[in-house]
């Protein structure tokens, strides 16, 4: 979804007896823990996190939609891109489609679905997620999806663990949905800010009493109280993404900035915190029910694919690459096949939100450089 802007809150929360101890295992004596560590418990920690509930956070019963759920014609979209970047690879040899974050299964279903009659043979559809409920719904749905086709569709537990591949790397909304640390510039240096965890209640904001940080190469240009938020995990996600894609494209889509945008529009920084189709004002109200997030910062995952090898082909807004690879017609073949008229203008409202509402997104596509051997390295 596209999210508003963002206040940290700093009301202390209590917050369950489960969380706190898996918060406590991570915090320093004084009960300090950086904040891209409490994000990654309150996101995916086993048990206590967001990402590790018994139901799906997204959707009508859920907290928020993202591009897939809004209409089928996003994976349709995509699967025509994907089967042109095939072409270019060479249409008789084999191809992964790996998703990453990949969910419910909601894109995959609709990417399977739509790929092309002649376009399946030798395609493997890998599924990497990270919260097992999801994992599980995933492959339910992409199996489902390649039933009867002749696609082979997978789990795989990371990126890294897939081995070298051809094909595509697809990722929406996972970049964002990384753990991020947040440093505030005072003026001669960052500091690290946290949380503080007193006996059952989080406390918001808090600064590390281990003094200004060196700071992995940081914008210089800033105000004092300026927070910039960097995710060391989604710059690795990039990387293991270069490691291991050995002839083929890496499509990013997600909502962010470049730095310059991001330090001036967002002094405060980006955190957002939404629940029931609602950002809440004091994101660390309810953590573990709560989802979290912070804009991506396209400069620095940018810089990162250019120095893990990978050439840009294009970064754009999502509606002009949607465009590009064929929307327009997709929609113009789906409300063809619509069976009533209702259903004509729920696609062409689908198809409004998908192209106006989504503002805020870019689709950053990557490729390994030309001339890399076509047989995958070995590992
Ligand atoms: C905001 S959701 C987006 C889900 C889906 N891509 C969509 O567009 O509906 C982010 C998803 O990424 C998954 N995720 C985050 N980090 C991951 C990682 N390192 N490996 C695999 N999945 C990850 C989360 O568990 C979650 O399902």
């Amino acid at each position: 979804m596209d999210r508003a802007e963002p206040s940290a809150g700093a009301t202390p929360a209590a917050i369950a007896p489960e969380l706190s101890a898996a918060l406590g295992r991570r915090a320093d004596e004084s009960g300090f823990l950086r904040f891209d560590r409490f994000m990654e418990v309150a996101l995916y920690g086993d048990r206590v996190g967001y990402y590790a509930g018994p139901a799906p956070p997204f959707g009508p019963e859920g907290d928020f939609y993202t591009a897939p759920r809004v209409s089928p014609l996003f994976g349709r979209t995509i699967a025509a891109h994907l089967a042109t970047l095939r072409e270019e690879l060479g249409k008789e040899r084999p191809f992964s489609i790996v998703e990453l974050g990949a969910g419910d299964g909601t894109l995959a279903d609709s990417i399977l679905a739509s790929l092309p009659e002649g376009d399946r043979g030798g395609l493997e559809y890998i599924l990497v997620e990270r919260s097992p409920t999801l994992a599980r719904l995933a492959l339910e749905r992409a199996s489902h999806a390649a039933d009867g086709r002749d696609v082979s569709v997978r789990l795989a537990p990371s990126l890294g663990e897939i081995g070298p591949f051809r094909g595509a790397v697809v990722a929406n909304e996972v970049l964002d949905a990384q753990p991020a640390r947040r440093l505030r510039w005072t003026g001669s240096g960052y500091e690290e800010l946290g949380v503080r965890l007193e006996g059952d209640r989080l406390v918001a904001d808090v600064r590390s009493d281990a003094g200004p940080i060196p700071g992995p190469a940081l914008p210089s240009t800033r105000e004092p109280g300026q927070i910039v938020e960097i995710s060391p995990m989604a710059e690795a996600l990039v990387r293991e993404t270069a490691d291991h894609l050995v002839q083929g494209v890496a499509l990013f889509l997600d909502y962010g900035l470049e730095e310059p945008a991001l330090l001036r529009g967002h002094p405060g920084g980006t955190l957002a915190a939404v629940r029931g189709h609602r950002f809440v004002d004091a994101p660390l109200s309810r953590p573990g029910a709560t989802d979290l997030s912070t804009f991506v910062n396209f400069t620095r995952v940018r810089e990162v694919a250019r120095r893990a090898g990978l050439e840009e082909r294009a970064f754009r807004p999502q509606a002009e690459a949607l465009g590009d690879w064929g929307f327009p017609r997709w929609l113009e073949e789906a409300q063809g096949r619509a069976p009533s008229a209702e259903e004509r203008v729920r696609l062409q409202l689908a198809a409004k939100n998908l192209l106006f509402g989504f503002e805020r997104f870019r689709v950053l596509e990557l490729a390994t450089p030309p001339g890399l051997a076509d047989e995958p390295r070995p590992t």
